[in-house]
């Protein structure tokens, strides 16, 4: 087991850009920037005994921040906070107080504002390259940051085992209530080559999903998957029968009890014999098949186009903040924000 911090040789807001690698006795890898927490490459062994990197991103640390790529930014490996995913018309109550946060997506929140979590560079606080590989990175966003209440102190641990697991441990504290709700957003293709991710086998463990009016906001509605193409049940292609102009981009409420660890999805590509386990501690998962993604020169060159990948993003309900009915995503300055998160890696040969 080792970790290394690796200098980019960059300041952002008078803060240097360090890229950290976590490495087991197996030869997995994951590499993670304090900018955004990023994970810019998660390299697993393959059934076919080659190394494979699963994130999409880009070769240099650099290209994360072009001009051209923030245009139709799709947010690549990086945590999303504040609040992921929409709030109704940016706007929320606490008590008597009502919050106004900037309408980023038509007139709604899309991930914590203009400039959420993802852009910011996180202090390493610890690391640790004994039996146990792991870093923790931590930034405090301060009361008034893209217009929430409360300072807000997070930490995000990234742990990787020995069993091809990476471990996402969050906590948050704030010295007033506010609004938190955080996810990562990591694009994974589980195939040799990448491209169209529709023949990946996937399970959701959640026989519910939430209904999305026409700007994906979250109602507060949920609707039975059973008999519909969102029933992921059972493991199916992720293409098999889903809508082409739009393949998938909604949150599964996940069968389980409020706050346990639990298996959330499942993907298996056969190519690779690769198999992603997504566990967590959070209410639902959001599965999103990539449908915006239009990026140029990616790692190796390569571009990224629309469902070249998926994302998993374990969170609460989106848009809890404005449905009572939902589980509260309101931390008041004597609760204790946390969520476990277990990115595992095995082979189904
Ligand atoms: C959202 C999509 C959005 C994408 C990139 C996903 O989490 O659900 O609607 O296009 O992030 O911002």
């Amino acid at each position: 087991m080792s970790v290394q911090q690796i200098p980019i040789g960059k300041i952002i807001d008078g803060e240097e850009v360090i890229a950290v690698e976590l490495i087991n006795s197996k030869g997995t890898y994951v590499k993670i920037f304090n900018y955004g927490t990023i994970i810019n490459k998660f390299v697993v062994k393959n059934a076919n005994g080659e190394m494979q990197d699963i994130v999409l991103g880009f070769d240099t640390f650099e290209e994360y921040l072009n001009p051209d790529y923030l245009a139709n930014y799709p947010y690549f490996g990086a945590i999303v906070g504040r609040y992921a995913n929409r709030i109704k018309n940016g706007r929320f109550t606490i008590g008597e107080e009502s919050y106004q946060l900037a309408q980023n997506a038509g007139t709604d929140t899309l991930h914590g504002g203009v400039e959420g979590f993802d852009r910011k560079v996180w202090d390493i606080v610890e690391v640790g390259d004994g039996e146990q590989s792991f870093v923790t990175f931590q930034y405090e966003s301060v009361d008034g940051e893209e217009n929430f209440p409360g300072n807000l102190i997070v930490d995000l641990t990234f742990e990787l085992t020995e069993n091809d697991e990476l471990i996402l441990s969050y906590e948050a504290e704030t010295d007033k209530a506010t609004a938190v709700n955080l996810t990562h957003h990591s694009y994974f293709n589980l195939a040799p080559n990448g491209g169209n991710i529709k023949n990946h086998k996937q399970q959701i463990f959640g026989a519910n999903y939430l209904e999305q009016d026409d700007n994906y906001s979250v109602t507060g509605k949920l609707i039975p998957v059973e008999g519909t193409p969102w029933d992921f049940t059972k493991p199916k292609a992720i293409g098999h029968n889903w809508n082409e102009d739009e393949g998938y981009d909604q949150t599964f409420v996940l069968d389980k009890i409020y706050g346990d660890l639990s298996l959330a999805s499942k993907t298996i590509e056969e190519e690779s014999g690769l198999v992603l386990s997504v566990y967590t501690t959070e209410p639902v998962a959001h599965l999103y098949t990539a449908k915006y993604l239009e990026v140029k020169n990616g790692k190796g060159g390569k571009d990224y186009d629309s469902y070249g990948a998926f994302c998993v993003e374990t969170q609460h309900h989106p848009n809890a903040v404005n449905i009572p009915e939902f589980p509260s995503t309101i931390l008041g300055p004597d609760d204790l924000y946390t969520q476990t998160t277990i990115y595992k890696i095995s082979l189904n040969r």
